[in-house]
């Protein structure tokens, strides 16, 4: 810890670290300023006063120099003429303040109704009514009444659209600028900002199509007024009305962890539903942020398009039927083909899932196969990073060297800690064939042709080696370049450095290649084993890596192997959708069972459709990109005749006489973490 600065804060003496923030100080021995422009993750900008409070600090002798002392002999201070905000001063030696003085108390009634000239009486029906701190302060400081007169009240149009998720109140704005300075130095998009002057001053969006941006729900959240809303929330429910359940995004492999917010609705006849998705802060994960994708993005799991009954073939027709009839078909079917079952499952499903779907096949002897084009799950396991790693940890003397991903694209919470960790000083290398909004900060950046990925991250290891690989015809230009030799350099000499490997262009066989090279260079430069140090594959689901962990592995073959079995067990996986070449495989398959939220291509060709639940309606585990086991819960009732996927399995396995857990997820976890130690 760096040098420690003696306060009296409120009467409580403390020590603070040289740098801290008054209104911080003052949060650590729990004297809670009111803030509305200040934001702990942004820069202070001292904009709307709210935090003032009076400064005392040591009174200064002019004629000695020394501190003048009181008649006790205690040191004398001496407080400013005027009060001073709070978010801008950092503190000093021997500083005192008072944060709840009658001095204070008055000024931040003054600076509430101030604020309140032009703010409307929006509370009744205003979306942040409840959890509004503009509402809060003025309950707590404000003065009950206004010597502005109501008339004189600015009006703007109350609904104005910045973009497709975002609308602007603008007559609720407080003009702190959270929201320009969010987009602008947190995200690097700074396509929304201030425009005219005084009490004509708005919030305006720059870019087209308007807000553009990926991360344009985090200004609702920080917006400290109910001026900024998403379409989807807008007039959705009161914040008193709903509650919150710890769950996590299942949309990539960063895992940002949410707070799905629930109510009963008259619409769905009564039904729980999601109301909203707000993150959940982990500072080691998401901080307090997530993407548009995760915010956004859940509505898929409430679709009336859903499968709620299990589906059965019959003349040739796939027809409703009961779970019985439906579960007693598959094992006895499963049975019979025993070896010759293929069970093909991706990493959109829990490690709970995972493990039930891999004992069932090894208890008859089949094949599993991950549905995945990327590989590398079982190097990570090696040289991952290690226990403890946090991005917030990286800054000067770490690397991070991203390569083949267009991490804001595929993981956008990891591309936002990735720049932060370079702003904090940290060498960033981007590999890749175009550009990317990564390049903006890196320090190195590499272009190598489509397939040149791999022999680019070994010439990296020629730079350093004696022994060198010798590098294909096209590429051997790479070991002369001076780039790729300095970033070399800059990744060897690093304290901590992380490699984030994607898969852009590359496919199943190239991206083994490409993780063994991540891998070579990460053990050659001694960035193994050790926390802030190892390789992330930016994988395309949630739990691709918990599905490799489960022993699942994808198969350059695929197509081949489904069309070489008599039984196949397709869960979470849709091949025909993505690929129609593959329902050759499904339809030269005696049996196919298709474990869904949806009918997929895929499934409308199945011989059984089993209903899964989606992650709103369960829980389970996930395991994130950095090996983070991470756990979800249950937030409404399942859907009609849904199961999770972990039941299904056990169920068809215990007709086959199996012994397996399928009630309780944290069951299938004990056994997970009696048998797989990772
Ligand atoms: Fe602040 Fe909200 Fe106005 Fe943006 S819209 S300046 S966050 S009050
Ligand atoms: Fe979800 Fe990934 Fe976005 Fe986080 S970064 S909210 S995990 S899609
Ligand atoms: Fe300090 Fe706004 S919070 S000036």
């Amino acid at each position: 810890m760096g040098q420690l600065i003696n306060v009296v804060i409120d009467g409580i003496e403390t020590q603070v670290p040289a740098g801290t923030l008054v209104v911080d100080a003052a949060k650590q021995v729990g004297v809670d300023i009111p803030v509305f422009c200040y934001h702990p993750k942004m820069e202070p900008v001292g904009m709307c006063r709210m935090c003032l409070v009076e400064i005392g600090r040591p009174q200064i002798d002019r004629a000695t120099g020394e501190q003048s002392r009181n008649a006790d002999g205690s040191i004398a201070i001496q407080y400013g003429p005027k009060m001073e905000t709070g978010c801008t001063v950092v503190v000093s030696e021997g500083m005192v303040v008072r944060g709840f003085s009658d001095e204070v108390k008055r000024a931040r009634k003054d600076i509430i109704e101030f604020l309140l000239t032009s703010h409307p009486l929006d509370c009744p029906v205003c979306d942040k009514g409840g959890e509004c701190p503009l509402q809060n302060l003025t309950m707590e400081f404000g003065s009950g009444e206004s010597r502005y007169l109501y008339d004189e009240k600015k009006h703007f149009t109350k609904r104005y659209p910045l973009g497709e998720l975002i609308y602007l109140d603008r007559e609720r704005c407080i003009q702190c600028g959270r929201c320009v300075r969010f987009q602008d130095e947190i995200v690097d998009d700074a396509v929304i900002g201030f425009e005219e002057r005084g009490r004509s001053l708005k919030i305006v969006t720059y870019s087209e199509p308007g807000f553009d941006s990926y991360f344009s729900g985090n200004t609702t959240d920080i917006c400290p007024v109910g001026a900024l809303t998403t379409s989807d929330f807008r007039f959705g429910a009161r914040p008193w009305e709903m509650k919150a359940v710890a769950s996590l995004c299942t949309h990539c492999p960063v895992g940002c962890n949410l707070a799905l917010n629930v109510r009963r609705e008259h619409k769905t006849g009564g039904d729980f539903v999601v109301k909203r998705v707000l993150p959940r802060q982990n500072e080691a994960v998401n901080e307090i942020w997530i993407c548009d994708k995760g915010r956004f993005a859940h509505h898929y799991a409430s679709s009336p398009d859903r499968l709620t009954q299990p589906l059965v073939r019959v003349n040739g027709e796939l027809q409703p039927a009961e779970w019985d009839q439906a579960l007693a078909t598959v094992a006895e079917k499963f049975k019979a083909a025993g070896p010759d079952l293929l069970t093909v499952a991706s990493g959109r499903l829990s490690n709970e899932d995972l493990f039930n779907l891999r004992f069932l096949s090894e208890q008859l002897g089949a094949d599993t196969a991950l549905y995945s084009d990327m590989a590398g799950g079982d190097l990570v396991s090696q040289v991952g990073v290690g226990q403890g790693t946090n991005f917030s940890d990286l800054g000067e003397g770490s690397t991070i060297f991203v390569v083949a991903s267009d991490l804001e694209e595929e993981a956008p919470i990891f591309w936002l800690r990735v720049k932060q960790a370079a702003e904090r000083g940290a060498k960033l290398i981007v590999a890749n064939p175009r550009y990317t909004k990564t390049d903006r900060h890196a320090t190195h950046v590499l272009r190598y042709p489509y397939g040149g990925e791999a022999s680019l991250v070994m010439a990296m290891l020629n730079a350093l080696s004696r022994k060198r690989v010798e590098l294909p015809g096209e590429y051997k230009d790479f070991d002369r370049s001076e780039e790729i030799q300095s970033a070399a350099k800059v990744f060897s000499d690093a304290e901590n450095a992380i490699i984030l490997m994607g898969n852009e262009g590359i496919g199943l066989k190239k991206s083994r290649i490409l993780a063994q090279a991540c891998s070579n260079l990460l053990v050659a430069t001694d960035h193994v084993g050790k926390k802030n140090n190892g390789l992330i594959a930016v994988w395309q689901k949630a739990n691709t890596q918990g599905a490799w962990d489960m022993g699942f592995v994808p198969r350059d073959d695929l197509v081949e192997s489904m069309q070489s079995k008599k039984a196949l067990y397709l869960v979470a996986a849709d091949p025909v959708g993505d690929d129609p070449g593959s329902l050759i495989a499904i339809e030269s398959a005696d049996f196919v069972v298709v474990q869904e939220l949806y009918l997929t291509e895929t499934a409308k060709n199945a011989d059984v459709v089993l209903p899964a639940q989606s992650f709103i309606e369960r829980e389970g585990t996930l395991t994130n990109a950095e090996r983070r086991v991470q756990r979800y819960y249950t937030a409404v009732p399942p859907r009609a005749q849904t199961k999770p996927d972990f039941s299904i399995t056990a169920e068809i396995g215990e007709l086959m006489s199996l012994e397996m857990e399928g009630r309780l997820s944290f069951r299938v976890m004990e056994q997970i973490a009696a048998q797989i130690p990772d």
